[in-house]
This record gives C-alpha cells, sequence and structure tokens, in this order.
C-alpha cells in the first residue's frame, strides 16, 4: 500500500481525533516502518489493518465505518493533487466506468507498487452503473465513499448499494444509480 494512503490517513486521525489518538494507534499496532511513512514508500498493508483496528478499538467507531470515513476524506486528497484526471471526465458515471482501464493505469505509473483493485463493468447506461469490485483487501467501503463522492464533484446525486458477492467483502457489486433532480447527499 502507497505511503500518501498513510500519510492522509494519519492526519485524518489526527485532525478528527487528535495527535494523541495517532501516537496510541501507532504505538498500539506494533507496525515494522515504527510508524514512519513516506508519501512515495510502499508499505505493507497489514499496518494499516492494525492502525484501523487499533482505531477503531480507541475510538469505538465500527471499521466499516472509518473506512468509509477515510474514503470520504481521501476523495478530497485525490481531486486536490491530481485535478486534470478529474478534468478528464464530465460525468460521474463516465469517471467511475474508467478507473480500470484508465484512471488506475495512469496511476500504475505515478505509483509504482500500487496496490489497486479490479473493476469489471456488467451494465452501463447514462444513468445506470452495474459494476464487480474485486480485492483481496477487501475496501469496499473505501469504494463506495469515493464513488459518492465522485457524485457530488460533478454536483448530481447518487443511489448506491453494495452486494457482497462474498462474505468477507473480496468480490462485491455496487449499484449505481443517478438521482435526478435537485442535488441530493447521501
Ligand atoms: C484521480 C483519481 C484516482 C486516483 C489518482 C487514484 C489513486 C489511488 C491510489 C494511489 C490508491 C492506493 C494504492 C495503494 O495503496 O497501493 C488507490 C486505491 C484505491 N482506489 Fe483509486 N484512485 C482514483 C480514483 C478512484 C475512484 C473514483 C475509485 C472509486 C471506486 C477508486 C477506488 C479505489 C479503491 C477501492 C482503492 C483501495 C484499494 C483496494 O480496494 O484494493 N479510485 N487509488
Amino acid at each position: 500500500m502507497k505511503g500518501i494512503v498513510f500519510t492522509e490517513f494519519l492526519d485524518m486521525v489526527e485532525k478528527k481525533f487528535g495527535i494523541e489518538v495517532v501516537d496510541h494507534i501507532i504505538n498500539e499496532s506494533k507496525l515494522q516502518s515504527d510508524g514512519v511513512y513516506t508519501s512515495v514508500g510502499t508499505y505493507d498493508f497489514v499496518e494499516m489493518q492494525s492502525l484501523l483496528i487499533n482505531l477503531s478499538k480507541k475510538v469505538d467507531i465500527p471499521l466499516d465505518g472509518l473506512i468509509y470515513n477515510y474514503g470520504l476524506y481521501f476523495f478530497n486528497v485525490l481531486t486536490s493533487v491530481h485535478p486534470g484526471i478529474f478534468a478528464l471526465y464530465k460525468d460521474p458515471i463516465e469517471l467511475l466506468s474508467s478507473i480500470e482501464n484508465h484512471i488506475h493505469v495512469q496511476v500504475r505509473k505515478l505509483y509504482p507498487g500500487a496496490e489497486l483493485p479490479t473493476f469489471k463493468i456488467e451494465k452501463k447506461n447514462e444513468d445506470h452503473l452495474e459494476i464487480l469490485y474485486f480485492s483481496e483487501r477487501a475496501m469496499y467501503m473505501f469504494a463506495k465513499a469515493l464513488m459518492e463522492k465522485t457524485f457530488e464533484h460533478y454536483d448530481q446525486g447518487s443511489e448506491i448499494r453494495l452486494e457482497k458477492i462474498e462474505d468477507d467483502g473480496t468480490k462485491v457489486r455496487f449499484v449505481i444509480s443517478k438521482k435526478h433532480g435537485a442535488y441530493q447527499q447521501n
């Protein structure tokens, strides 16, 4: 997992819960990196899992909710670090259906060693997208947050439902619909 995912995560934890909580989860997690991350480095995903589990225990918020909130936060990082990629798309469904063949392809060049999910489009029209998510990291709540924020980025409302195909979340179907009418945040 890329260092930017760790550095931004720890920034978020500091902003939301304070530096003491950052220190606490780093100490509890017994990390090979000692909790020292550079944004261009690559670190073991197990470290992110331990940090999340210890944060969940410390602040008493379920893991899914923490990962979802981190996705909301990380989207803002993506739009500020990579505005050019977002500028290429005029529509959220076009953007989401291009992650696999365009966006994450660019990401692999920009972030060597990135561990990315695989997306497979099942159904697509201008108002609706069904897409399968595959990843051994099972970060489907992170994906859901990024998808919702993508719609918000284009001032559009969305309704995003997920169906776990594998119980452990390594294979998930997203059923995504545009919501017409006034922009509404989920
Ligand atoms: C400009 C747009 C984007 C950029 C630059 C980008 C970049 C990245 C980077 C750097 C990572 C971390 C890789 C690692 O830690 O090794 C990542 C992971 C991920 N990205 Fe993207 N991404 C973009 C858009 C999106 C969007 C719109 C989605 C929506 C679903 C998405 C879904 C994910 C997921 C779910 C992961 C977590 C890894 C996993 O599930 O296995 N990305 N992305």
